[in-house]
């Protein structure tokens, strides 16, 4: 038969073309395919790549969606949730966030990363502006793109933080177009978190200007030192109003792979969105419902204990990268990644964070993301979520290999 050649490109929409392939996911790919080949030498690749907890899912979670299984609890459901996944939900808000909240304010979706893509599209029109503080979590601006939005990149501080100057320029410069403003605290790449003062500062210039927070908890759990983490809607009710707290089972209780994310937001924004539910995903997969009240309702030892790894691992990494003639690298205060600065090293063959990343895999086989995927190429991010034997390993790979180039 004679298969006449179609051009599929001609066919498809222009938001799915411009849209970026996930750089994390990608990396993933490359990786995958490198350490099987390691594997019959013998070797294998250290993989700080992706942000996905080495730990597993705690035995009660999963045996609450065994039970939930053997009872036929496999149907569909509302939506947005069951009602007992939205009260543990409005339990946890109030216990561990201090925000009052009913069911009507919560909605459940599949993933922190499905319910904020349920975000752009409900408040994006095409050409409005997300205001999208750099360095950002890579699928922050693409979400954007495929609500046909613009994610308009804010400036950071020596601390890794919203430079408030330029933020207030934008606003400026913007104005009516501007809708939302993301805040993730703790930081995806870089671990920063926000302090009162700050998030002060930011949320008040938010009300003044009436641009909405979408706030990114997602790693509040994972804090160290004497960092405190701080719910933005916390912050009264005047912002309440214009804060949508994200949230998620995936990191906290090392439950990627059930897909539970939810928002808090005012009641009509929840009630106007419910209707994406229902037209695209129908509801969040049931047995991981509730295999979610029970990581909400039940024991949280198992959270602390992370979180105590997560912080000894976080000093190991940041002394040995500080270590390392060429690194800077600043001291994250949360989630379970660090951000060092690497550009010292662009000379020769390695001219960005692309380069950076690609030979130190092909040469000494360790994964890490480029930063420019994160919007700034001068460094890279390592996520420290794998075990510390993989650590040491790693760092000492890093180290020799950065010895290798030339500054
Ligand atoms: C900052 C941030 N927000 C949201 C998510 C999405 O998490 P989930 O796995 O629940 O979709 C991630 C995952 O990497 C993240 O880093």
């Amino acid at each position: 038969m004679n298969e006449k050649p179609v051009d599929i490109k001609k066919y498809l929409s222009d938001r799915v073309l411009k849209l970026e392939e996930s750089p994390t996911f990608a990396l993933e790919k490359k990786v995958d395919m490198l350490d099987g080949q390691l594997k019959a030498k013998g070797d294998y690749v250290v993989r700080f790549g992706i942000g996905q907890p080495d730990f597993n899912t705690p035995d009660n979670i999963k045996d609450a969606a065994k039970t939930a299984i053997d009872q036929n609890k496999t149907k569909y459901t509302a939506s947005t949730g069951i009602k007992e996944l939205k009260q543990a939900i409005v339990d946890k808000l109030a216990r561990d966030n201090k925000l009052d909240y009913g069911l009507e304010n919560i909605f459940v979706g599949n993933g922190g990363k499905q319910v904020l893509d349920a975000i752009m599209r409900a408040f994006i029109n095409p050409q409005d502006v997300i205001l999208v503080p750099r360095p950002y979590w890579v699928s922050y601006t693409q979400q954007v793109v495929l609500s046909e939005g613009i994610p308009l990149e804010v400036d950071f501080n020596d601390l890794l933080k919203i430079e408030v100057v330029h933020l207030k320029s934008l606003i400026k410069q913007y104005e009516s177009r501007i809708k939302c403003l993301i805040l993730n605290s703790p930081s995806n790449p870089t671990g920063a978190v926000y302090n009162l003062k700050e998030l002060k500062e930011i949320a008040q210039i938010c009300v003044e200007n009436n641009i909405f927070i979408i706030s990114d908890e997602v790693y509040e759990k994972f804090i160290f030192g004497n960092a405190e983490h701080i719910s933005a809607a916390g912050l009264g009710d005047e912002v309440k109003n214009i804060t949508l707290t994200v949230n998620a089972v995936s990191k906290t209780y090392a439950m990627t792979g059930w897909r539970i994310g939810y928002i808090a937001a005012h009641q009509d924004i929840i009630s106007q969105m419910t209707k994406i539910q229902d037209q695209s995903a129908s509801n969040p997969c049931t047995p991981a419902q509730w295999a979610a009240v029970e990581a909400l309702n039940g024991d949280q030892e198992s959270v602390e204990a992370m979180r105590r790894e997560y912080e000894k691992r976080r000093d190991y990494i940041y002394n040995r990268l500080n270590g390392i003639d060429g690194i800077k690298c600043s001291l994250p205060e949360g989630a379970f990644y660090v951000f060092p600065d690497v550009s010292s090293f662009y000379k020769g063959s390695v001219k960005n964070s692309f380069d950076f990343s690609s030979e130190l895999l092909e040469k000494a086989y360790v994964a890490v993301v480029p930063g420019a995927a994160f919007g700034d190429d001068r460094f890279v991010r390592i996520s420290y979520a794998t075990t510390m034997d993989k650590i040491k390993e790693g760092m000492d790979r890093i180290e020799k290999f950065c010895g290798s180039l030339s500054r």
